[in-house]
């Protein structure tokens, strides 16, 4: 059994920050944060609004797109790491937003590869016949794990949802997917867990992370998925319509696309908007280009991440 996308959704909340914001409070600059990352602006969300929250109206775009009912779903996988609660999972507090009774829903922490992970996950789960119709998705409220006094962190991260609905079906649409970790770089990039640091010592669970250090990691890695995924499949570059990125920063980006010789107009960019959204990323890209019209039936893209762990992957799809 194959697999497929059907139908993708988005969601941004409302309120939007620009990089001038930051000026008054932290020695910042716009110039500088679009030199070095490639963001103007990003979303940030409501205080009644949740990940959870976020992830329904996502969900509901997807499902409309691929015409089906809520209760058609027999798999939810939510991948965040700004969950509503530590638990139930997002994916649970999800199902019950959408009035699903019983299927399969659990979340995937994988930071900023979490839709990767998901999506990965939820293709092995059809092609073993476990689920038939999937609901995919990245859901990111970062700006409740961001510490607003650290220039460092605070000005790259963004709030948002995207969502995908994966069908089983005869033709192959997830050409396939790729999962890594390597634990060793574990303290490069994390949130601290509250519930111990409440415990222990206090600290807050903020988002910590030593930029430089894990871009040059990103970088090479990156590189090297590109080839892993074309080999796997035995395709070339020029076989890749389009190029989907995690959105952690431009010139990441244009270092990935250079190694596929790829125009910049062929990659989905939604960074200087957004910010990186984390495991929104991708799926909010892909909606945005599939909803435009980019994106048509028969092409095929490359979707690829790195985050925190660290955890990269790569997911080589046809629409
Ligand atoms: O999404 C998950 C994975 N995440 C990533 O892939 C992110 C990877 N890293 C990056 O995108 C970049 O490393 C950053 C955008 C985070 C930082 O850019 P950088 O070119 O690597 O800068 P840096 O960390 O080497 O810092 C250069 C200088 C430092 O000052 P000194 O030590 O040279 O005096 C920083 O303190 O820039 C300073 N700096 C800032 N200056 C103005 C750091 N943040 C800011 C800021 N405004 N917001």
């Amino acid at each position: 059994m194959n697999a497929r996308i059907t139908g993708t959704g988005g969601y941004l909340p409302e309120k939007i920050i620009h990089n001038k914001h930051f000026e008054s409070s932290l020695e910042t600059s716009d110039e500088w944060i679009y030199a070095r990352t490639g963001i103007r602006k990003r979303h940030v969300i409501a205080a009644h609004e949740s990940t959870a929250s976020m992830a329904e109206m996502a969900a509901n775009r997807a499902l409309d797109a691929a015409g089906l009912d809520a209760d058609e779903v027999d798999l939810i996988i939510v991948g965040t790491s700004s969950p509503d609660r530590v638990f139930p999972s997002t994916a649970c507090i999800l199902q019950d937003k959408l009035g699903i009774s019983d299927c399969v829903a659990f979340d995937v922490q994988a930071a900023c590869s979490g839709f990767i992970y998901a999506l990965g996950i939820a293709h092995q789960f059809i092609k073993a016949g476990g689920a038939k119709k999937a609901l995919i998705i990245g859901a990111e409220a970062n700006s409740r794990i961001l510490d607003y006094s650290d220039r460092s962190t605070c000005v790259i991260f963004g709030d948002g949802a995207g969502a995908v609905v994966l069908e089983a079906t005869e033709e192959q649409g997830i050409l396939s997917t790729h999962l890594h970790s390597d634990g060793q770089y574990k303290d490069l990039l994390y949130v601290n867990n509250p519930i111990k640091d409440q415990l222990e010592d206090g600290d807050k669970a903020y988002l910590t992370m030593h930029g430089n250090d894990v871009y040059k990691v990103a970088v090479k890695t990156l590189g090297r998925i590109v080839d892993e995924t074309l080999d796997a499949n035995g395709m070339v570059k020029s076989d890749v319509d389009w190029l989907i990125p995690h959105q952690a920063n431009i010139r990441i980006i244009s270092s990935v696309a250079k190694k596929l010789n790829m125009p910049m107009e062929k990659v989905v960019l939604t960074i200087e908007n957004q910010g990186n959204t984390s495991s929104a990323s991708i799926p909010l890209a892909l909606d945005q280009a599939v909803r435009d019209g980019r994106i048509k039936k028969g092409h095929v893209v490359l979707m690829e991440a790195f985050g925190g762990g660290f955890v990269w992957g790569s997911a080589l799809v046809k629409m």
